[in-house]
């Protein structure tokens, strides 16, 4: 059986089967050329890793092999799609945990194989990248170039997106990613794992200037980015009380000042990366971090003033999801990007090596 050979400039129409897996959450998704979703199931393990405080891989890949089967299945049925009608199958095949990559590529190359499907090895940070091109999403649709800021729980950089597989880094973490930032702050301020979304409802009542937590990097040129100095100086200030005596009022405000400070160096950061992409005039922001109301209020206020745009996808589409996964394909498809069968998952798969 031969694999159908898709040229570049070919139309794909079918829809796509999107699967991801390369973390904690367990998500398929199937999606139409133009955007249109036809089906999406995501389960998230959060209660699985919660009392270890953080993704344990080997839990994680157990918890994969045991719902993405039905997972994929649900989805498909939903969709009254019929295996032979797709157009290919997509996988996150990197970068993250690989216990998780593996359930998730094997899964989806069993049924390219068994229908005789093209299948689509897809980078995680390309799917969050590309996820703003998602038809419909924006007013205008989002076109190539842009600058990226991806932040997420394993990712923080500054990437110039010329194409789909033309990537120019511009800048990244020298420490922590932020989402890891927030989740450690939030583990300090004795918040549920993840920091993230449990640390902006708290910060949501505080007051964000009354601790002048450091700004890292902050006006200085280029764009790298440092968290481990802030999360420090939060770890210092909750030190300064004794145990148990933290009030309140003064974790909100501590949550709504390390908040304040992560989104002022995010938008000082991002106005440098700019500056750094002559010509670019939109910026879209991704992952996780960017489903803070916050910090895309201040990336927004940031660009506006220099006349320059943000485009922020919903909050369920900045943090990990099938649907990206799956609009990846297509837009792989669209171009011949397919994969072979024997490509093998990576823990880690830079943008810039695509
Ligand atoms: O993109 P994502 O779902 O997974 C990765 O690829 O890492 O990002 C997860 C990260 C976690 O660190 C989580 O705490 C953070 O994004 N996050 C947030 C928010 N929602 C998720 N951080 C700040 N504010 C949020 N609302
Ligand atoms: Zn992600």
């Amino acid at each position: 059986m031969t694999k159908p050979k898709i040229e570049p400039g070919d139309e794909v129409s079918g829809p796509i089967l999107g699967i991801e897996t390369s973390c904690d959450e367990t998500a398929a998704a199937v999606l139409d050329a133009n955007g249109l979703v036809l089906a999406e199931a995501l389960l998230s393990q959060v209660g699985d890793h919660a009392p270890y405080g953080g993704v344990v891989p080997e839990i994680a890949a157990r918890a994969h092999l045991a719902h993405l089967p039905s997972l994929v299945s649900g989805v498909m049925r939903q969709a009254g799609v019929a295996y032979a009608e797709l157009a290919g199958v997509a996988a996150t095949a990197g970068p993250g945990l690989i216990g998780g990559l593996i359930v998730g590529t094997g899964l989806a190359k069993g049924i390219a194989l068994a229908h005789n499907l093209p299948y689509v090895a897809v980078n995680h940070l390309e799917a969050h990248a590309l996820t703003a091109r998602l038809p419909g999403l924006s007013a205008e649709p989002v076109q190539f170039p842009y600058l990226l800021l991806l932040v997420s729980g394993g990712h923080c950089q500054c990437v110039l997106v010329q194409a789909v597989a033309r990537y120019r880094s511009l800048g990244g973490t020298l420490d922590d990613a932020v989402g890891e930032a927030f989740d450690k702050v939030g583990k300090l301020l004795g918040l549920p794992w993840p920091g993230g979304p449990a640390l902006e409802r708290l910060a949501a009542s505080g007051n964000p200037e009354r601790y002048p937590f450091p700004r890292p990097l902050l006006g200085r040129p280029g764009c790298n980015f440092s968290f481990s100095g802030l999360k420090t100086a939060v770890a210092q200030e909750v030190a300064r009380h004794p145990p148990g005596s933290l009030s309140a009022r003064a974790a909100a405000d501590m949550a709504a000042s390390f908040q304040r400070a992560v989104a002022e160096v995010l938008a000082d950061r991002v106005a440098h990366a700019i500056e750094m992409a002559e010509g670019v005039r939109l910026v879209v922001a991704a992952g996780g971090v960017a489903a803070n109301a916050a910090i895309r209020h201040e990336l927004f206020a940031a660009l506006h003033v220099r006349g320059l745009k943000l485009f922020a996808p919903p909050p369920r589409l900045c943090t990990d999801n099938a649907l990206m996964v799956a609009w990846a394909g297509h837009e792989r498809l669209r171009l011949g990007l397919s994969s072979a069968l024997d490509f093998e998952p990576r823990p880690r798969w830079p943008l810039t090596s695509l």
